[in-house]
């Protein structure tokens, strides 16, 4: 493996939006571009960790020297993530839909004199909290975002108490932040023993700076 602070682990990545089937051609999704989950993969590999990035459908390439697994729903994104652990850290940035369509229609729905078709919704599993809870095989440092329109640190805070992780990356995604789809962000990392606020930066500096915190935490574990 090639040297570097996060050398010998396995570092596995969620990114990019889920997919819901409505029918065999529709779907509901969410503005997610899977920018900073990909970020947050290319770091760890450059600070020399195996990676796993498992990622809903986006626009962007493929991160070199990063085993990436390309999933749709929810339930898929969950089953490659037990598949690809263990890991001794996993970071949860994509951005999973919270519900499913309770019936997938097998066949097109078809416009008509009914009129619009009635869906009804389903809880997805959240990935997050599954795997944070787990009693045997939890990664050593899991670690969660929040995105945020508002109150950001209080629904962080509570996401930290919820999810049962040990790091959330919470952000504002209010209309004119340009957090989603974007290039920068602004972040506050909610851990156990309080809240550290980095200046808005570039999503690629926001890898670097995640993982060498990361690297730091793993170091003193
Ligand atoms: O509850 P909320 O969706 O705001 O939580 C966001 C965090 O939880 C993100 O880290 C996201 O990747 C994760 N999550 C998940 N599975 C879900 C919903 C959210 O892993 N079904």
């Amino acid at each position: 493996a090639a040297p570097g602070p996060l050398a010998g682990h396995h570092v596995l990545v969620t990114s990019g939006p889920t997919r819901e089937a409505i029918d065999p051609v529709r779907y509901i999704s969410n503005h997610s571009s899977g920018k900073q989950g990909h970020a947050i993969a290319r770091a760890a590999a450059e600070a020399g960790a195996r990676v796993t990035l498992v990622t809903g459908p986006v626009s962007l390439p493929d991160p070199a020297g990063v085993a990436t697994v390309h999933v749709e729903s929810a339930r898929e994104m969950l089953a490659a993530v037990e598949a690809a652990l263990p890991a001794t850290v996993a970071i949860f940035a994509a951005a999973v839909a919270d519900w499913r369509v309770a019936d997938v229609a097998g066949g097109k729905i078809k416009k008509g004199p009914g009129g619009p078709p009635a869906l009804s919704f389903v809880e997805n599993p959240d990935i997050l909290a599954t795997i944070a809870h787990r009693k045997q095989g939890r990664p050593d440092l899991v670690v969660g975002f929040a995105a945020e329109t508002e109150n950001v640190l209080d629904n962080a805070r509570a996401k930290l108490a919820r999810k049962g992780c040990d790091l959330i990356v919470a952000n504002d995604v209010a209309v004119g932040t340009d957090t989603f789809g974007g290039d920068s962000n602004t972040v506050h990392l909610v851990g156990a023993s309080g809240v550290e606020t980095w200046a808005r930066q570039s999503k690629d500096a926001v890898a670097r700076a995640l993982v060498a915190e990361l690297g730091r935490r793993l170091a003193k574990a």
